[in-house]
Parts: structure tokens; sequence; C-alpha cells
């Protein structure tokens, strides 16, 4: 084999400067040369799917398992990619052991406080932006936020605080809040929206060191039609808060995982296709990030799969199938990258 093929028609980053990424594992990319090119071939940045999570990075108290992380972050390095740091504080991934001390002596933010210390002096220096608060919000809740076990043992101000503390110790990282359920026309998606924005008003006019946002941009063929005319307004209203818009976590969740492959592929693609017309068109966006490359690893994945064996049960909503072939997608995401205009705030960087 030749050398490897570096670049894909976008080069990780499109001509504009937005860049395109993907989550990845790094156990995967070592035992996987084939993903490895893929990765080399179409990324400028890499989300730590799992291993820069706190009960993957500290499992116990005191207890550190820094290994694949700082693979991840040397892999990245050696190639020259950026690094999302994913993610600080997210209800779903906080250790049993922080959730049992929270629960005895809420109050006590010395544990946000160390962890923050630790995590960004270990990574800081190579990770240039930081989901800081991942999923804060809820609708049909006090202030919008969700019942975290940050918000019970913290009150409110916690995301605030969270930012506060991680601009201590990240002082250039942008600093962001990434969250889900923005895309869609139903009332519990207008609602999230409505209470993302309020959140983001709010951090702002208190001063919070706040520099974007991650929409995770989780989509579904069940939950109807795209509309401009909601997701427009939605990205400029944020980017008139002066945040940038970072796509974080993109995919296509299927429903009908035994229908005709074909026809399946083309409405995933003409899927991400309106979705990424709309959020292109939006300055503020800086770039979009696929939350994983191969159907083989997604987490929407409904049963383990050989690579070989029939598609039916895999959910085809990433750019590469369980064999690592491209799929139409793949080409809309390019395509979409290639004709993107120009973002003002990548090139005043
Ligand atoms: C998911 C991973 O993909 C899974 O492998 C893991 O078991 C759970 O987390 N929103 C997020 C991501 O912000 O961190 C989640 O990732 C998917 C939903």
């Amino acid at each position: 084999m030749g050398a490897v093929d570096r670049r894909g028609p976008s080069r990780g980053a499109a001509r504009d400067g937005r860049y395109l990424g993907a989550a990845v594992r790094i156990d995967q990319i070592e035992a996987e040369p084939r993903l490895a090119e893929a990765v080399l071939r179409d990324c400028a940045s890499l989300t730590p799917e799992i291993d820069m999570k706190w009960d993957a990075l500290q499992p116990g108290p005191g207890e550190w398992r820094t290994g694949p992380a700082d693979g991840l972050v040397a892999f990245a390095r050696q190639h020259g990619l950026a690094v999302r740091g994913h993610t600080l504080l997210w209800d779903q991934s906080t250790p049993a052991w922080v959730r049992a001390r929270l629960e005895r002596d809420p109050g006590d933010w010395s544990l946000v406080a160390d962890y923050f210390k630790t995590v960004l002096g270990r990574y800081g220096a190579f990770v240039d932006e930081w989901d800081v608060v991942n999923e804060p919000i809820d609708t049909g809740v006090r202030d919008n936020l969700r019942a975290t076990v940050f918000r019970k043992a913290y009150g409110p101000d916690y995301v605030a605080r969270a930012l506060h503390e991680a601009r201590a110790h990240a002082p250039h990282a942008r600093l962001v809040v990434n969250d889900y359920g923005f895309d869609y026309d139903n009332p519990v998606e207008n609602a999230r929206r409505a209470a993302f924005l309020r959140l983001l008003e709010d951090l702002k006019a208190r001063g919070a060191p706040l520099d974007g946002v991650g929409v995770q941009a989780h989509l579904d063929l069940g939950k109807g039609p795209l509309k401009r005319e909601l997701l427009a307004p939605f990205f400029s209203r944020i980017a008139d808060l002066g945040l940038g818009i970072a796509i974080t976590e993109l995919d296509v969740k299927e429903h009908d995982l035994r229908g005709d492959v074909a026809e399946r592929d083309r409405q995933v693609a003409d899927h991400v296709q309106a979705y990424l017309d709309i959020a292109l068109e939006q300055a503020s966006v800086t770039g979009v990030t696929t939350w994983g490359l191969s159907d083989r690893h997604s987490w929407l994945q409904k049963k383990p799969v050989r690579p070989t064996a029939s598609p039916a049960g895999l959910n085809r909503g990433l750019p590469y199938d369980g064999a690592l072939t491209p799929k139409p997608v793949y080409w809309t995401i390019q395509q979409a990258m290639l004709d993107a205009k120009a973002s003002p705030m990548l090139t005043n960087r």
C-alpha cells in the first residue's frame, strides 16, 4: 500500500475555514487501520466519544485512567488535528462516587474545582474547545434546567460557575455549552430551543465566559421535515449573542432498518443535506462533527453485527457503512463543506 491518502475532497477543513470532524475512540482507531485512514482523510478535528468523560477519566476518588484520552490527544497532535474536549460536566457520565459525595455534601464545589484543574491542566494545551456543560436544559422544570446531580447540588448557577472555573484553568480555549433536541417542529423541541436561548441570554447577561454553543444535531427521520423557518432564526439568535456554533454530534436515526438500502441511504443523505443547507448558511457555524464515522461504531446501532453481515439491524446514519465504504451522505457532507460560504468568525481568529 502506498502512502495513506491523507485528505478527502473537503480536506477536513473546508475552503472557508470551517472544520469537519468526528467523534472517535482511540481503541478503535488503533485496532482498525482503515478507520485510522478514514479519520486522517476526512477529519480536521476529533472529539473523544467516551474517553474524556468524568467516569472514564476518574472512575474512583484518586483513581485516574488517562491512557485512552492521552492516546487520543497524542494521535491528534501527531497528525495536526484539533481536539474538542467532551465533556467536563454531564449528568450521565458522572461517576457514582461523585454522585454519592454530592448527595452527602451538596454545595462542596471543591470536587468540580479539583477535577477541572486536573483535566484542564493535563489537556488544556491541546484542546481548543471544551463542552464545559453537556445537556443542561430541560422543559417543564424549574428554570428550564435539567434536574442533574449538579443542579441539585449547586443550584441553578452551576452552569455559569462551571464556565468561570473552566476559564480559570483554560484561559485560551473556547468554552461551550452543548445540548440536543433543537431540530424539529414539535412541542418539546420548540420549547427546548426557547429554553436554550433563554439560558444563553442569561449567561451572557451575567458575564459568564461563554464563547459558543454545541448543537448536537442527532437527527431523526421519524421526527418530520427540517424547517428552515424554525432553524435559521434559532441559529441567528445564537449568533446575535456573539456566540460561535459548532454542530457537534451529527448523525441520523432511521426507523426502518430493514428497508431497501439504497432508498434508506438516499433519505439519510437528503436529510443531512437539508440540515447543512440551513446550518452552513449561518456564518457563525464554525464546523461540523459527526458522531462517529462508520455505522459499525455508531451508538445508534441496534444490535451487534459483523462488518460483512446483513445491514438489517445496523442504523445507516453516518458517513461510512459498516464495512467503511462511503455512502451518499458522505458525499453530501463533503460537498456541503466545499460549498459553504466563508465563516468570518473563523477567518478573524
Ligand atoms: C454517547 C456515546 O456515543 C456512547 O458510546 C456512550 O455509551 C454514551 O454516550 N450526547 C452526548 C454524547 O453528548 O456524549 C453521547 O455519547 C451521545 C449523546
